[in-house]
């Protein structure tokens, strides 16, 4: 308890698009746990207010606030508003992406512009807003949310499979560029997580075939199992607070050891 004392937390994309815990959601709840002030921002309030009303039952302190961070006016009133709220911010956790499935003949232009904008450009404008406040604090720790697809091919997942790999470069340059000044900036890259955007996802695509899929990607796991959002959300609180001071620029790979693997297959829808 106390790892992130006195600190002020932004998770965006804190809210779970269904029932049950995403990554954001588990993050969020996880840094208040450990002290954390948090600023539960998604583009669902009522999302949001779900993790907030979790935070506030449980006695921890949260803000729910309604931003797209995809639009740069709504992401710097939104850092405003957490300046207001707060007067200063410690903890930047990135979490929002979407996913389109296809390879390069499939996928839609407009669909491409898209999740790079929700994807990439989502996680620059908040660093954009951010960063001047944590120079001016002295410090700060951004995490963002990539992917292993971001270092490995995933089968007919290339829009998402390269927005990743432009988010863990993201987070490489910002975290050298400002190192000297106290900022660091990480991503992590979750495997096959079990968050309810997968599960509802194979569950609506062919609910018949729900118990085959989990138990093939299970298979392609060394460890055997599906991450959970909680297994997401311990990464993430590692980066954000002061026990990895000297960790910077780099990823946490948390999949089960399944990238290391020569055998472990990635997923196929
Ligand atoms: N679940 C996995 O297996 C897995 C694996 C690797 C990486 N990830 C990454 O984890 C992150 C979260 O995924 P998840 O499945 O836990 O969460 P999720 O898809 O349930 O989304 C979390 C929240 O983000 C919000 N959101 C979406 N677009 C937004 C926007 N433009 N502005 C503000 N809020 C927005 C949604 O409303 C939702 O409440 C994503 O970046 C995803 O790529 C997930």
């Amino acid at each position: 308890m106390g790892r992130l004392s006195d600190k002020v937390a932004i998770v965006a994309g804190a809210g779970a698009i269904a029932e049950g815990w995403s990554n954001g959601k588990a993050t969020a709840v996880l840094f208040a746990r450990e002290g954390a002030r948090v600023f539960a921002v998604d583009r669902d309030i009522n999302a949001a207010s779900e993790t907030r009303d979790i935070i506030r039952s449980e006695g921890g302190e949260c803000t729910a606030y309604q931003c797209d961070v995809s639009i740069a006016a709504d992401v710097e009133a939104m850092v405003a508003a957490c300046i207001k709220a707060y007067g200063r911010i410690d903890v930047l956790f990135n979490n929002v992406g979407m996913q389109v499935v296809g390879g390069p003949l499939d996928v839609k232009e407009d669909d491409w512009d898209r999740l790079m904008t929700v994807n990439v450009k989502s996680m620059y404008l908040t660093c954009r807003a951010v960063i001047p406040h944590m120079l001016r604090q002295g410090g700060g720790s951004i995490v963002n949310n990539s992917s292993t697809a971001g270092i490995r091919f995933t089968y007919a997942n290339v829009a998402y499979s390269a927005s990743k790999g432009a988010v863990k470069q993201l987070s490489q340059n910002i975290g050298v560029q400002y190192a000297a000044k106290g900022i660091r900036c990480n991503s992590v890259m979750p495997g096959y997580i079990a968050t309810p955007r997968i599960t509802d996802r194979l569950k609506r695509s062919n609910p018949a075939d729900y118990d085959r899929k989990i138990d093939e990607r299970r298979k392609a796991v060394p460890s055997g199992r599906l991450g959970t959002a909680w297994d997401v959300a311990y990464g993430v609180l590692y980066l954000a607070c002061d026990e990895s001071r000297f960790v910077n620029a780099t990823e946490l790979v948390i999949d089960g050891g399944q990238t290391a693997s020569t055998t472990g297959k990635m997923w196929e829808d």
